[in-house]
Formats: structure tokens, C-alpha cells, sequence
């Protein structure tokens, strides 16, 4: 049986490393939503496509091609997993994100994945509006200031600039446009199990998930 497993919730709440943990365990596909949201974000603003020109926009989306291979993301053949993950990328990608044409080039790329069996789906609409007849449907979340305490954790531990002040304003920036654009904006899907991890840790969060997804798997050995 082949099923869907969907996370949403907004920036740093720890969905990434929570569903990619129950992706393993439950030994299925992870699919990274947001990873796709921020390579078109990165390819459009290097090509000079802003959001304001709608044809411009659907003539240059109609040219990318963004492919998935395991954990890395091409865009136009062009591995770009590296360049992804910078604080001008997370802002670029909650910006294009925003755009209509933009989500819906994206939609069918998103739903094709569950071709290759099982997923656990990450990102801010996956359960509401990518997939949802999933199977389980998870919302993650956690308070902007516990949040923007695990980003700058991450990234001292990377060795990278931090500042806790800028980090949590842009949480706060972030989740208002996620959460106030006209298309799929950051909701609680329908249906899915509300869970605050602030005062989790993120083995906590990994197996009260997976005990609610065993749940529905009664057929599942563990
Ligand atoms: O999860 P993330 O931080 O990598 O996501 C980057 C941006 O992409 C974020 O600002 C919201 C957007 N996004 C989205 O709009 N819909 C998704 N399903 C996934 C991400």
C-alpha cells in the first residue's frame, strides 16, 4: 500500500529534520516542498523575472526544469542543492512563492512525486492543497522566539554568521507573508493533528508522529 504522509507548518518549527526522520523510519521518500519553492526562487531572480510581470513570468517558468534526485535539487540540469539554503534565498522564496503562476508551475512536479511510492511531504500546503487525500496530516509549529532560538543554534553549529534579533524579526516577516498571500496561504490543513513543539524535542516530535501514523498502518510491524 502506498500512501501519503503530509507536514506542514511554518519556517523552523522543525519539520525538516522531524519529517525526514519519520520518513526514515517508516522507510519511505521524503519530499521537500520548500527546497523546490526556493530553486525556482533562486533561477528566477538570477534571470531578472520579478513577480510584478505575470506574462514575463508564466513565457520564463514554462522554460524551467526543476527535477528532484534524492536529496539534491537541478534546476535546468544544474545541480543548485548548495546554493538553496542562504537567508537571501529564504527570503526570495517566501517572495516567489507568493506568486500565482508560480505555485501552480510548481503543483504538478509536487503530486508527480507520489508515482515513487510512499512520501512524507514537507512544506506550507502540502496537506491542504498539494495532497489532500493524504493519509496523515501533521501541522508543526512553535513560538517565533523558540523558532528563531533553533536557527541560530544551526547556524552557529554550521559555523555561520548569526544574530538572534535579526533572525527571529525575519521569522516574524516570514511568517506574515507566508501566512497573509492571497494563494495557499499558510493554514492548518483540514484534518490534521496540531502539534506545538516548542517544549519538544525533536525525538519527541518524530515519535508522536509516527505513533499516530502506525496508527492508521495497522498492518505495520515495527
Ligand atoms: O520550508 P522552507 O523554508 O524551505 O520554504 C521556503 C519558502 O517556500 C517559504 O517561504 C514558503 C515557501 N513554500 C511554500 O510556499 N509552499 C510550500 N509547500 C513549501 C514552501
Amino acid at each position: 500500500m502506498s500512501y501519503v504522509i503530509t507536514i506542514d507548518g511554518p519556517a523552523g518549527a522543525g519539520k525538516s529534520s522531524v519529517a525526514k526522520a519519520v520518513a526514515r523510519e517508516l522507510g519511505i521518500n521524503y519530499l521537500d516542498t520548500g527546497a523546490i519553492y526556493r530553486a525556482i526562487a533562486l533561477i528566477l531572480y538570477e534571470s531578472e523575472v520579478r513577480a510584478v510581470d505575470d506574462y514575463i513570468m508564466r513565457e520564463a517558468l514554462s522554460k524551467i526544469k526543476i527535477e528532484l534526485r534524492g536529496k539534491e535539487v537541478l534546476v535546468n540540469d544544474f545541480d543548485v542543492t548548495g546554493e538553496i539554503r542562504t537567508p537571501m534565498v529564504d527570503e526570495l522564496a517566501s517572495m516567489y512563492s507568493a506568486v500565482p503562476s508560480v505555485r501552480k508551475a510548481l503543483l504538478s512536479l509536487q503530486k508527480e512525486q507520489e508515482k515513487h511510492g510512499s512520501i512524507v511531504a514537507e512544506g506550507r500546503d502540502v496537506g491542504s492543497v498539494v495532497f489532500p487525500e493524504a493519509m496523515a496530516k501533521f501541522f508543526l509549529t512553535a513560538s517565533p522566539e523558540a523558532r528563531a532560538k533553533r536557527r541560530y543554534t544551526e547556524r552557529i553549529a554550521k559555523g555561520k554568521p548569526a544574530d538572534y534579533g535579526e533572525i527571529l524579526k525575519a521569522i516574524i516577516e516570514r511568517d506574515k507573508n507566508d501566512s497573509t498571500r492571497e494563494v495557499s496561504p499558510l493554514t492548518i490543513p483540514e484534518g490534521a493533528i496540531f502539534v506545538d513543539t516548542s517544549d519538544m524535542t525533536e525525538d519527541e516530535a518524530v515519535k508522536f508522529i509516527l505513533c499516530k501514523v502506525r496508527e492508521k498502518l495497522p498492518d505495520e510491524t515495527e
